[in-house]
């Protein structure tokens, strides 16, 4: 029987990991190695160049030391950036995460859309030619948000976050009247892998009911395409975690659903 192939999937911190539970179940047979460049986080706060001089050697040092089979950059604010550098520097197959702008105004009715993300995300050249190849004649609203993948981080690692924190980063993505259902936001782009993380109380808190856009099973769809058939070899697949700032951390239970009840090492 073949190895299990090795998919590393990447992103500033723990975001990329509601990606990655949707990769793991749709390959179970796979060795995950989940990489958390946590001392750049937030890239949402650093300019394109940063992110570019940090994201590009960084993944081919992970590439050299790791050999994956499959490499899933689980971050808007990356991907919406360094996609065709990593194409051109690296022959490793890539998936990237961006903006899922087209079918967000495929299914608004109202024909409002909010793509929440981070402010590095929202300003990018990318999410503005999506805007304007597949909005699809919706009004789109885009909205940077300072703190929500840091809410969402400190969530995940036991930190108390208030429903008013959440709420103030919510508000701008609903517009139009309140009171009328037919001329109000129906649709929300989730543009960063951080905010399923807070799902629940994103709902919870939402003035109204919208539909929330999320890419990931698109992704996991498309890496496991590329993986080709699985090689039935679960049992002999793990997972790991790697900190680029290598603190300790006492994460290991709160992570193990994302890995599918693996426990990352
Ligand atoms: N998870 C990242 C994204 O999808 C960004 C969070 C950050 O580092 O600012 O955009």
């Amino acid at each position: 029987m073949p190895p299990p192939p090795t998919i590393l999937v990447f992103d500033s911190g723990l975001g990329g990991l509601t990606v990655l539970r949707e990769i793991v179940a749709a390959r179970g047979d796979a060795h995950f190695i989940y990489v958390a460049d946590d001392a750049f986080f937030p890239y949402g706060h650093h300019s394109e160049e940063a992110i570019i001089a940090r994201v590009v050697p960084l993944i081919g040092d992970l590439i050299g030391q790791h050999a994956p089979d499959l490499v899933v950059i689980a971050c808007n604010t990356a991907s919406t950036l360094v996609m065709s550098h990593l194409r051109a520097a690296y022959s490793v197959p890539f998936v990237g995460t961006v903006p899922a702008i087209k079918p967000a105004c495929a299914l608004s009715k109202t024909r409002r859309v909010s793509v929440l993300g981070t402010k590095g995300t929202v300003q990018r050249e990318y999410t503005r030619k999506l805007i304007s190849d597949f909005a699809q004649g919706c009004e789109v609203t885009l909205v940077g948000s300072p703190e929500l993948a840091a809410l969402a981080e400190s969530a995940l690692s036991g930190g108390t976050v208030s429903d008013r924190d959440i709420a103030a980063e919510l508000a701008p993505c609903f517009v139009g009247d309140p009171d009328d259902p037919l001329a109000r936001t129906d649709a929300i782009v989730l543009a960063c892998t951080h905010y399923p993380l807070l799902f629940d109380r994103l709902i919870k808190l939402a003035p109204w009911e919208v539909a929330w856009i999320d890419p990931a099973p698109a992704i996991a769809r498309r890496a496991s395409d590329l993986l080709g058939p699985p090689t039935g070899a679960a049992d002999q697949a793990g997972a790991e975690m790697i900190f680029t700032s290598n603190k300790p951390h006492n994460l290991s239970k709160a992570l193990m659903p994302f890995f599918g009840g693996r426990v990352p090492a």
